[in-house]
């Protein structure tokens, strides 16, 4: 019996030292501990021996179950503590790594380009205004001396809202209201989204960008007007950019032109993007119509002005040389984020 004790004692001490998972040590304490367990087993033994032995061996069995189980427990303290440890390693977050990149949007290239020719007319002292993109037919054509059934209205086509209402064709309207409320000296550059009933493709699309400029005082000039474009095309474009004004008609100005910049992809030399000609035309300007002055209550015997259009997708792609318009609108994140 004390013997069988003893051999029990050390096997389950030297099982314990080895332990090293709960699991292990939980297989050892049911083997010598459990219901069926050798400890268990002995003293269930104890029946068959001697009265006179039994207090005796009683005693020890309960001893030595008492440094067993006081074992098994220090043991399970110390697997408990290890394990621990090893899952806060395992799970440790590094709370001075970055979080997430959050990346930062950009601005389109047509609005970049916008943004840029503002800033150019607002550094010669313009001032920026706006106007409806729902317009009436009045200052939309009739102010700017495109009465009803004029014929250059046909080359400005347009979605009506009803006989009188009609979605802009340019941003020239702006000019109208402006002219019609304020006194010279007036120098304003209006942006603005227009429309035009015009098939998409490479070069049209029925809602587009203008911006408009226009400056009445004493004394205005043709030159005046070249003059400006040419500081524009300068700082947008750099030295070497010209501009070249060929005569043109529209109604509301007298004379008028169209302008065109030398193109920025060759330089000059010609190519697919100006079509060989070495020039892209990216507005229209004039001196503003006598008529339209006084149509606008402005007298045109004491005041005169310029005014011009732009097509600022026109300004976007050639400054960015873009060969297609429909990038602009197609809203790929692969083109747009080039341009931040
Ligand atoms: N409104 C014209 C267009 O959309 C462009 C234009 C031409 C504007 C001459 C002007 C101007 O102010 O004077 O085609």
């Amino acid at each position: 019996m004390e013997s069988k004790l003893r051999e029990i004692r050390e096997r389950v001490l030297g099982e314990l030292a080895k332990a090293e998972s709960s699991a292990a040590l939980e297989q050892i304490r049911v083997g010598v501990l459990g219901k069926k367990g050798e400890l268990t087993a002995l003293l269930r033994g104890m029946g068959k021996l001697p009265p006179e032995e039994r207090p005796k061996a009683g005693q020890r069995v309960n001893e030595v179950r008492a440094e067993l189980e006081g074992a098994l427990e220090a043991k399970g303290e110390e697997i408990k503590a290890r394990e621990k440890a090893a899952r806060l390693e395992a799970e440790a977050v590094d709370v001075t790594l970055p979080g997430p990149a959050r990346g930062a949007g950009s601005l389109h290239p047509m609005n970049i380009a916008l943004e840029r020719m503002i800033d150019i007319f607002v550094g010669m002292g313009y001032e920026v205004v706006e106007g409806p993109e729902v317009e009436y037919d009045h200052y939309n054509f009739e102010l700017l001396n495109l009465p009803k059934n004029h014929p250059a209205r046909d080359a400005q086509d347009t979605f009506y809202i009803d006989d009188n209402i009609v979605l802009r064709t340019h941003t020239s309207p702006v000019q109208a209201r402006i002219m019609t409320t304020r006194k010279p000296p007036i120098r304003i550059v209006c942006p603005g989204r227009v429309y035009r009933a015009d098939e998409a493709d490479a070069t049209h699309s029925p809602v587009f960008h203008q911006m408009e400029g226009l400056v009445i005082d004493e004394n205005i000039t043709m030159g005046d007007l070249k003059g400006t474009l040419d500081e524009f095309a300068r700082q947008m474009y750099g030295e070497g950019i010209r501009t070249r004004f060929r005569p043109s008609f529209f109604p509301f100005t007298e004379p008028s032109a169209e302008v065109d910049l030398t193109c920025a992809n060759c330089h000059g030399e010609g190519c697919r993007m100006c079509k060989g000609t070495g020039w892209i035309e990216v507005l229209g300007a004039g001196m503003v119509n006598p008529k339209v002055l006084d149509m606008c209550g402005i007298d045109s015997k004491k005041y005169s002005g310029f005014a011009f259009g732009m097509g600022v997708e026109r300004i976007a792609l050639l400054k960015y040389n873009i060969p297609n318009l429909r990038y602009l609108y197609e809203n790929d994140l692969r083109f747009l984020t080039q341009y931040r």
